[in-house]
């Protein structure tokens, strides 16, 4: 069985703040990592999203092509990826030759099967811009509630989707004119075919779907589904393999999720998605649901070729300082600015982990996430390592080989806490799952604290000191294991320079009674965060900078 994961695929227009990276980057990477430490077969794809008009408009302000603009933020974004240890093994993007194959088979596929239909309608055309306005360079009145700011294709205030054609006072984004009315022919995916069974299918996830998740899919369900158009008349895109269509691209919405076979095929072979074996989850944030849940299974149950997702964990949204991240506001952090900050990334990996919003929207706050690193990740977690790796060292050389057999009460209270850790990331809970480990340290200060093996250090009663931190190292075992899937780096270096192990940092159910360890002379894993150096972080991550510049400086790197 292998698992396919996806993380949700960012629109190449800027770059990444935390919001983006707490929403789908990083749960989708710990559950990568949480599934290897259990020993399973994964495949973890992502990628830039550079089709659309955005990207277009941005770089006509920049005056370079799309696809040089794309090239670039992709690289950018690939960076920052990489600098948060995001375990892709595919970063792709979808101007990649194979994708554009993949659309146009899955087009013609649909197309066969009948779910494909053409109509005629009126379209806003700018005369100013002599361009034909796609849903995002439209703005007006949401029919839904009112928001006099919507966007064309989905409102920024209640988030329904819209159809710029619905929009009441409909303005031309670029230039703020009234845009005329003209006859055009477009190409919809006739989603009221399959509502059937994307009915029937949500219903089969009640009891998967997180909360977020499923009722953003049923609120859609209780709409009735209407075709959606697929096409869009622009040149930057994937041209459209239809007579009549030539010149027309798909609607990046459409092409998009398609994108995570594409990419799967990229580095292995796309039959992985047909195959009955193989297990598929999208990690997203609030926005994206509806298209994950609704109509991306509808365009594979049309298809008839791929399994549809076994679960979509949708995250709601993370704010800075109680603020939305903008950038145009110059709210948020974006990460960018991580590349010239010395903070560490597995503490801040942390901390996105414990606010991760997963069941309502949450806040990132600098002096919590100081609070955070110096109290539960020193103060609880890493106290106890350094306690205990200390006496082994300076008492027996760094060598605890010992029988833990009359340690059973002990141990079995830290297996029990380890499989309610497991339950939790396996549920997808990893703010619940992080909790769980910082009280299994505190299951190992507590022990630590009553036995006191300091006083037996001193008494020299070496036998039973021994036992203490045969124990205490048993703990820190454990503590590693389940910190790895949320600080990949440290976790490794403690399990490999620290402990020496060889094999691969994983997870065994079976509780061992012996330890047999030879640990190097502990060293400091990580510093506490003072006020000073609290307000440079917040000098660093929170500065302005320019994409223009950003995208020339990457030109010239490469
Ligand atoms: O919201 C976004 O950033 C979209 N580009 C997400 C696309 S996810 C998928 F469907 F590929
Ligand atoms: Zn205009």
């Amino acid at each position: 069985m292998t698992k396919i994961i996806t993380a949700a695929l960012p629109y190449i227009n800027n770059v990444p703040h935390l919001g983006h990276i707490a929403g789908s980057h990083l749960p989708a990477d710990i559950y990568n990592r949480f599934c290897k430490i259990k020993g399973e077969d994964t495949l973890f794809v992502g990628g830039s999203d550079v089709h659309g008009t955005p990207s277009l408009i941005l770089s006509r302000e920049i005056g370079i092509s799309p696809e040089v603009l794309t090239d670039n933020l992709h690289k950018v974004h690939k960076k920052l990826y990489d600098y948060f240890n995001i375990s892709y093994d595919n970063y792709s993007k979808t101007s990649s030759p194979i994708h554009k194959k993949n659309v146009q088979n899955f087009f013609t596929k649909l197309d066969d099967n009948g779910y494909i239909q053409e109509k005629t309608s009126i379209m806003k055309y700018c005369e100013y811009d002599k361009l034909y306005l796609p849903d995002r360079l439209i703005e007006g009145t949401c029919p839904n509630c009112g928001y006099e700011n919507s966007n064309g294709d989905q409102c920024e205030k209640c988030g329904s989707l819209t159809e710029s054609s619905s929009l009441l006072d409909s303005r031309c984004k670029l230039c703020g004119n009234k845009p005329i009315e003209k006859e055009d022919t477009h190409l919809y995916f006739s989603l009221d075919k399959v509502s059937n069974e994307i009915s029937d299918w949500v219903k089969t996830k009640e009891e998967v779907f997180n909360n977020i998740t499923y009722s953003e899919a049923q609120n859609w369900l209780n709409k009735d589904l209407h075709p959606r158009s697929i096409t869009r008349n622009m040149t930057w895109g994937i041209p459209v393999p239809k007579k009549m269509y030539e010149d027309k691209v798909f609607y990046v919405w459409f092409e998009a999720p398609i994108a995570y076979i594409s990419f799967i095929e990229e580095i292995n072979n796309k039959n992985l998605w047909e195959n009955k074996n193989t297990k598929i989850y999208h990690f997203l944030g609030k926005d994206n649901i509806p298209f994950h849940t609704i109509f991306w299974p509808g365009l594979l149950i049309g298809n008839g070729e791929y399994n549809t997702p076994n679960n979509v964990i949708g995250y709601n949204y993370l704010t800075y300082e109680n603020e939305k991240f903008s950038k145009s506001k110059g709210v948020g952090i974006f990460c960018i600015n991580f590349l010239n900050c010395d903070i560490n990334i597995d503490s801040l990996r942390a901390y996105l982990t414990y606010i991760l919003p997963e069941k309502r929207d949450s806040n990132f706050n600098l002096l919590d996430y100081k609070n955070f690193h110096n109290s539960e990740l020193i103060g609880k977690i890493f106290n106890f390592f350094n306690r205990s790796l200390n006496m082994v060292w300076k008492n027996f050389d760094g060598e605890i080989k010992i029988d833990l057999s009359n340690d059973l009460e002990i141990i079995s209270k830290v297996d029990e806490k380890c499989s309610i850790i497991m339950k939790n990331y396996e549920i997808f809970s990893f703010r619940s799952a992080l909790s769980k480990v910082i009280e299994l340290a505190s299951i190992g200060n507590i022990y630590f604290d009553n036995e006191k093996p300091w006083e037996l250090a001193k008494n020299n009663d070496l036998e039973k000191l021994k036992e203490i931190l045969g124990v205490s190292m048993y703990i820190c075992e454990k503590l590693i294991i389940f910190l790895n899937p949320i600080l990949p780096t440290i976790s490794r270096e403690l399990w490999e320079k620290q402990l020496q192990k060889k094999e691969k940092i994983h997870y065994s159910k079976e509780t061992s009674t012996s330890m047999d360890l030879l640990i190097k002379k502990p060293y400091p894993i990580l510093n506490r965060i003072d006020d000073d150096q609290l307000q440079n972080y917040e000098k660093v991550l929170t500065r302005e900078f320019s994409l223009k510049n950003l995208i020339n400086e990457e030109r010239k790197i490469n």
